[in-house]
């Protein structure tokens, strides 16, 4: 954006971009402080021990986090005190920031028992009082960029905009950093904006914070083309140019402006032309490199943009109010949320019998999340925090299948359409688990309760990749416990706990007889010759009698012809044998296609194993969830 910017301009445009780049140089230089002056504490003091290693702490921790607060001490000895780092800047950069701001604060406010400083690129701030998670925004410090515009209403009331914009995202936005930067055009530039809260700040705090802020921007900066303001609990900036990309540690620009304030203004210029020829060159030169390490760095953000701090789901569900509970599932129990930003989404508690590691179930996060399908659940972030464990997916305002499937009133909600475009959905959802995606994902316990109604009744398969959430990347493909659910197994599976994709196909056909006659498999008895739905079914297909399955619900939309064909297709993927059942490719090829010939199913299962008959609870899951779901790199 910079390079293209500024080749793209005229020799005066250049100059003003320089002026722009050095804006560093035309502002008083930094650390900027407050400092209490009504009360002070005693050299030696307690306190002064404490604050002491309070702000050696906060610089230890500043290497691996770009906020933090903590207190130490007892009593009215006891010091409070956190840190801010702009969040585009590298920890070591943050470390260094830090590390001046505790020098620079005990120079700048001497015995001072409570202060604030703003380092070029982060914050610090102590208190013998708990300012920690209160907002004050009194006494905010407003920075120009001393440059003219000639047109300040229209630019203001953009800037305005860009920032209140930015507000929102930062303080109700997905993102757990209380963060967000923004470019926006403004006539033939670019406005460049970041805002940023301490993240002990709640969401509304936030936005009262920087709308504070906003307000300083016309007393200090109007007519400015940059500005900032610090504020004890957030920041604000603007300018022309990429300020935030980038850019890390005290720049040395302050050096070389100092000394160029003394030359003459024809000097200057020239300098500048020179500077700013070279600086393009160089920008030009950074850009790329950006653009190229940018694809590299994608995954570690990843991470940031998906990481979701366990304080804001306990806001979003009531601190996991059972009023939220949507249901107790085979890993842990699911809440309904409301993030920040409004948005609703189901939030998985996971219970805390996963082996894994942190990081490595945080590598199996994102490449499950990578999964997108219109016919999977959406992942949408996860937490992790100590012992807790919790994934956060889409909301699904239908609820799933069985509910409204085998219930009878509800069931009138699908008729024969709405019926085969959801075996359509699923059967595309799997198809893509197993051939599609970059992983190969054997789902391992599909059935009604497992896929999702969107608005719409749309299909939306879930619970997929969790045994690799739970247990890593090396699932084997033959383990000692079975579980899975009671009617959807698949006999080589439920009797021998070999499991394939064909595992999914059975559980598949059975889904699809459930559907199209409105029956739940488990549970099913007509007669001992036939015990379970699916051999009642077959017994039907070979008398020629399949017709009598057809759920009375759904008799006047359904035509008889395509019902069977349904029942067909549905008994070829519960053969007993998972040699004989098609693969997924071909049932979607089947499904779509009218007219394509099928061949004889053979028997399905005469019944099948009969444990495990309810979800897993969590009490003894131990390593139970292995068998759950399965992967394997394709
Ligand atoms: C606070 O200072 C007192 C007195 O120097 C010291 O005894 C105490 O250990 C300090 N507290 C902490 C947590 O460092
Ligand atoms: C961060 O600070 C805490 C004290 O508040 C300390 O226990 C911890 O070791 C620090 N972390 C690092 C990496 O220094
Ligand atoms: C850098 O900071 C991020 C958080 O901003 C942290 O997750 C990461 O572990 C840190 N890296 C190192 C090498 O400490
Ligand atoms: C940071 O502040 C929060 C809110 O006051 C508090 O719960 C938490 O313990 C603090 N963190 C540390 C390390 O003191
Ligand atoms: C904000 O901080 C100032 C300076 O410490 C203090 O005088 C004022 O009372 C505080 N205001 C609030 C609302 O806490
Ligand atoms: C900027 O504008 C102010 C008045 O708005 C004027 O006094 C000043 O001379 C101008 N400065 C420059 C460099 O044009
Ligand atoms: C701010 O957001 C509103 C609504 O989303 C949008 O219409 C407007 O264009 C945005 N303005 C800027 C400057 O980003
Ligand atoms: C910014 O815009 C809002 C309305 O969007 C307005 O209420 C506020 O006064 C404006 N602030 C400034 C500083 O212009
Ligand atoms: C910046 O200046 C410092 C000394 O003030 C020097 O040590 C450092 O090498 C300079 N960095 C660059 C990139 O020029």
């Amino acid at each position: 954006m910079i390079h293209s910017l500024m080749i793209s301009k005229p020799i005066q445009l250049l100059l003003l971009c320089t002026f722009a780049l050095f804006s560093d140089v035309v502002f008083a230089d930094p650390p900027y402080n407050i400092c209490s002056t009504s009360i002070s504490y005693a050299k030696d003091s307690s306190f002064e021990n404490n604050l002491t290693n309070l702000l050696s702490s906060l610089s230890s921790n500043a290497s691996i986090s770009k906020f933090y607060n903590t207190s130490n001490g007892i009593g009215p000895d006891r010091v409070y005190g956190l840190y801010m780092c702009l969040d585009y800047i590298t920890n070591e950069s943050c470390k260094t920031c830090i590390t001046t701001a505790t020098e620079d604060i005990v120079k700048l406010c001497p015995l001072a028992t409570e202060a604030v400083v703003w380092e070029e690129f982060c914050l610090l701030r102590y208190s013998n009082s708990n300012f920690i998670g209160s907002l004050n925004v009194t006494g905010n410090i407003g920075l120009d960029n001393k440059q003219n515009l000639s047109e300040p209403e229209k630019f203001e009331s953009a800037v305005n905009q860009t920032i209140s914009n930015l507000t929102k995202v930062a303080s109700f936005g997905v993102s757990a950093n209380m963060y967000a930067t923004g470019e926006v055009p403004f006539e033939d530039e670019t406005i460049y904006a970041l805002v940023q809260c301490t993240r002990d700040l709640i969401a509304s705090d936030c936005s009262r914070c920087l709308q504070s802020a906003i307000g300083d921007i016309p007393g200090c900066c109007y007519a400015s083309i940059g500005g900032r303001v610090l504020s004890r609990s957030c920041y604000l900036r603007y300018e022309f140019y990429a300020f935030y990309h980038g850019a890390t540690g005290p720049t040395n620009s302050t050096t070389g402006k100092k000394e160029s304030k003394n030359n003459s203004s024809k000097l200057w210029m020239i300098t500048g032309i020179i500077v700013v020829v070279g600086l393009v060159i160089v920008f030009v030169i950074f850009g790329l490199y950006l653009v190229g390490i940018k694809r590299k760095r994608q995954s570690k953000n990843g991470i940031d943009n998906h990481q979701i701090s366990l304080g804001s789901l306990r806001v979003a569900t009531n601190n996991f109010s059972d009023l939220n509970k949507l249901g107790q599932g085979g890993f842990g129990p699911v809440y309904k949320g409301k993030l920040r930003d409004g948005q609703e989404v189901a939030i998985k508690r996971l219970s805390t019998c996963s082996e894994q590691g942190s990081e490595e179930f945080i590598n199996e996060v994102l490449l499950i999340m990578q999964l997108q399908h219109k016919n999977l659940v959406k992942l949408l972030g996860f937490c992790v925090d100590g012992e807790e464990k919790l994934l956060v997916y889409e909301f699904l305002p239908n609820g799933s299948l069985d509910v409204v499937l085998f219930d009878p009133k509800q069931r009138e909600r699908l008729d024969w359409t709405k019926r085969l475009d959801i075996i359509n959905g699923i059967a595309r959802g799997i198809l893509y688990l197993h051939e599609d995606s970059r992983l190969k994902i054997i789902h391992r316990d599909l059935k009604a309760s497992n896929v999702l109604l969107d608005y719409d009744m749309n299909p939306k398969i879930s619970d997929f990749g969790m045994a690799r959430i739970f247990a890593g990347s090396e699932g084997e493909a033959n383990t000692a416990t079975i579980v899975g659910t009671y009617g959807y197994m698949a006999p080589e599976y439920a009797m021998e706990g070999l499991y394939s994709i064909k595992s999914d196909v059975f559980g598949f056909g059975v889904l699809l007889l459930e559907i199209i006659t409105g029956k739940r498999n488990a549970g099913f008895y007509h007669s001992n010759k036939t015990p379970s739905l699916l051999s009642y079914a077959w017994h039907l297909w070979n008398e020629g009698k399949g017709l009598e399955l057809i759920d009375p619900m759904s008799v006047d939309s359904c035509p008889g012809d395509e019902f069977l064909r349904y029942m067909h297709i549905g008994l070829l993927c519960v053969q007993e044998d998972a040699y004989d059942r098609p693969t997924m490719s071909s049932v979607v090829l089947m499904l779509k296609n009218e007219s394509a010939t099928l061949g004889q199913p053979e028997r399905p299962p005469f019944s099948l194993g009969r444990f495990n008959a309810n979800e897993p609870d969590c009490q003894d899951c131990s390593l139970n969830f292995l068998t759950l779901s399965d992967i394997v790199p394709q």
